[in-house]
């Protein structure tokens, strides 16, 4: 009677380890193969396809190095790369975007759709960059 009992929860055990195991391969594996994982190639690729003529189409007029209203110049975003290295306007960026209030009402408005691969992009880039919001900008900038 005493060895059965053992026999039962040693199989228990086991059943339960390979479910875990079982689990955690179709973690990794589910990880690996997500087809929508932006990767830096994609992304790069978007920025100068998509994001930096669109930028340069609605934002630029403004947001020249030189005109540089708001302090924001996004003239010097040329590729993907030089975003990478300045992260700091780009959650401010999908915020104004979002909210509608860039560009200003009575300039041309990007449509909806094009409203929307400029705020994915950002956040993918920010997403891979590993970096939320919140720590790129701050608590606060109250003093601006
Ligand atoms: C007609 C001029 C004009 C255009 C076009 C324009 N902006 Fe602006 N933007 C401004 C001005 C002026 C400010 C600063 C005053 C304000 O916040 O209203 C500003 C501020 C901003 C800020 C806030 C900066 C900060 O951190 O406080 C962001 C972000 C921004 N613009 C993004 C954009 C983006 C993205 C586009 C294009 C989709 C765009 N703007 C197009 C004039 C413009």
């Amino acid at each position: 009677m005493k060895s059965r009992s053992a026999g039962g929860r040693f199989s228990i055990a086991i059943t339960f380890t390979c479910c875990v195991v079982i689990g955690i391969d179709q973690f990794l594996t589910s990880r690996q193969t997500r087809a929508t994982e932006p990767t830096q190639t994609n992304l790069d690729e978007q920025y100068t396809k998509i994001i930096h003529p669109l930028v340069a189409k609605y934002c630029l007029d403004c947001h020249s190095t030189k005109a540089k209203k708001g302090h924001l110049d996004l003239e010097r975003f040329k590729s993907a790369s030089d975003v990478r290295r300045d992260l700091e306007p780009w959650p401010a960026l999908i915020e104004q975007i979002e909210a509608g209030e860039m560009p200003p009402k009575e300039k041309p408005q990007p449509s909806t759709g094009e409203k929307t691969q400029l705020v994915a992009w950002a956040r993918d880039l920010l997403a891979a960059e590993a970096k939320p919001v919140w720590a790129i900008r701050g608590p606060c900038r109250c003093g601006d």
